[in-house]
């Protein structure tokens, strides 16, 4: 049977071994002598190849992907106008370093993602990276580069990278800063919506700028839309406007970090656009080049004015990733953002149906294929997440006690309802309704 056929109705997901299976063994026992330990293997999970929202493992197991390789194949995986692009261009040119020479899709994918900015923030620039930290590291520079000041604001529970700058702003776990030492000085954190009485532009004005540092000395305010790592967290209506506001009052940067939630995920090309809130910058990575590394800094044209040799990098706008992104971006203003609405909707509302009678789910949340629920406690999260995988579904936590549910794009209406009914299966397994 083609994975085609696989990927059709309730014949998706196939558990042939037991998990991790022989082939699978094999792999983990190589990988655990010789990677890194940091690395945070959350079940065992050995990829040997997918199609659409269906991966297989090299033992021959299909699972459904909810994962989508944490909110990257933004397209599913070999989508046949991606594969195709990215051939054509490894034919023609793998490489040959964007920041010194000139490449027809690197000229024309940041043309065409310069466009897609939401209404309101004027002709823009883009700056092509490899991951979405290096996204947030150039958004940290052009902020300070561009208003001469040196501290910056972000979130409790963000998470906007790994690198010692992006790192300064991510506060969604301890372990994540403990041991590094000194992370960049003038990094400010408020609380994020609902995190308190007193949160965002709110907590900014009375706290932050009464007894940390003055306005006049922030650069820039890094948001997420919707918190990813931190629990697919939606912030209320109006709440990220108070942020533009305070920015607009005192000269401030807004940062948008898109780069989890942009590419169409939540059905507009930006999650920001929900809200008609106008960033400064975006960050985007992840879904942009689906599956291959491509992230970008997005800036007004007034504010990435800075002089050759400023920024770069060697493999920053790759054209095999540009070419990738050209037929993600395609598919995504053709049909995928409409698919992740509808979706979304469908996954929703069959969450908070889900919610009625399972006891163990306290809240469902969400926008487009951006949808997280939370358990009754952490411990609960991660057995729904283990009961989820041992059924054939890919999902992760996020948050204390959250999952997330982050589709690619091309997930089908068939595949939404079979992954609702294996949420249903391991909730009441996990609750003790049936063997695990
Ligand atoms: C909102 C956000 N920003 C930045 C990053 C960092 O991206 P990368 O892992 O590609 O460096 C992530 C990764 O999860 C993210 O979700």
């Amino acid at each position: 049977m083609s994975l085609t056929e696989a990927t059709d109705g309730l014949l998706a997901p196939h558990i042939v071994t037991d998990l991790p299976g022989p082939r699978a063994r094999v792999v983990i026992e190589q990988d655990e002598r010789v990677c890194s330990p940091s690395l945070t293997r959350v079940y065992p999970l050995v990829v040997d190849h997918g199609e659409g929202t269906v991966l297989v493992d090299v033992d021959g197991n299909r699972f459904l992907d909810f994962n989508a390789g944490i909110a990257v194949n933004a397209a599913g995986h070999s989508h046949p106008e991606v594969n195709a692009a990215i051939h054509a261009q490894v034919d023609a040119c793998l490489h040959y370093c964007s920041s010194d020479f000139y490449h027809p899709v690197h000229a024309e994918f940041c043309e065409r993602l310069a466009a897609t900015v939401p209404d309101g923030m004027g002709p823009s620039r883009v700056f092509l990276a490899n991951s979405g930290t290096e996204a947030v590291e150039g958004a940290l520079k052009l902020a300070r580069h561009y208003t001469k000041r040196p501290n910056v604001i972000a979130f409790y529970g963000a998470f906007h990278g790994r690198s010692l700058g992006s790192l300064s702003l991510t506060s969604s776990k301890a372990k994540y800063r403990s041991g590094f030492g000194i992370v960049t000085p003038g990094s400010y954190h408020a609380p994020f919506a609902y995190d308190g009485e007193l949160t965002g532009a709110d907590y900014i004005e009375q706290v932050l700028f009464r007894r940390m540092t003055e306005p006049g000395d922030v650069a820039a305010i890094f948001v997420e839309p919707i918190q990813g790592e931190g629990g697919y967290i939606v912030p209320p209506a109006g709440w990220l406007q108070s942020l533009r506001d305070l920015c607009d009052r005192h000269g401030i940067l807004l940062v948008m970090d898109e780069v989890q939630s942009g590419m169409g995920r939540t059905g507009a090309m930006w999650a920001c656009e929900h809200d008609g809130v106008v960033p400064d910058i975006i960050t985007a990575g992840k879904g942009l080049a689906s599956g291959l590394p491509l992230a970008a800094l997005i800036a007004r044209d007034e504010i990435m004015q800075w002089a050759p040799g400023k920024h770069g990098s060697t493999f920053g706008g790759n054209p095999v990733a540009c070419a990738a992104a050209l037929a993600t971006l395609d598919l995504v203003q053709r049909e995928l953002a409409a698919n992740a609405t509808d979706r979304g909707e469908q996954l929703l509302v069959g969450m908070r149906e889900l919610q009625q009678r399972e006891p163990i789910i306290t809240q469902v949340r969400g926008r487009g294929l951006m949808i997280g629920f939370d358990l009754v406690d952490h411990e609960t999260a991660y057995a729904v997440e283990q009961a989820c995988f041992e059924r054939g579904l890919l999902v992760l936590t996020c948050g204390h006690r959250g999952i997330r549910l982050a589709p690619p794009l091309v997930v089908t209406a068939e595949q939404a309802d079979t992954a609702l009914s294996i949420i249903a299966d391991a909730c009441e397994a996990v609750r003790g309704g049936a063997p695990r």
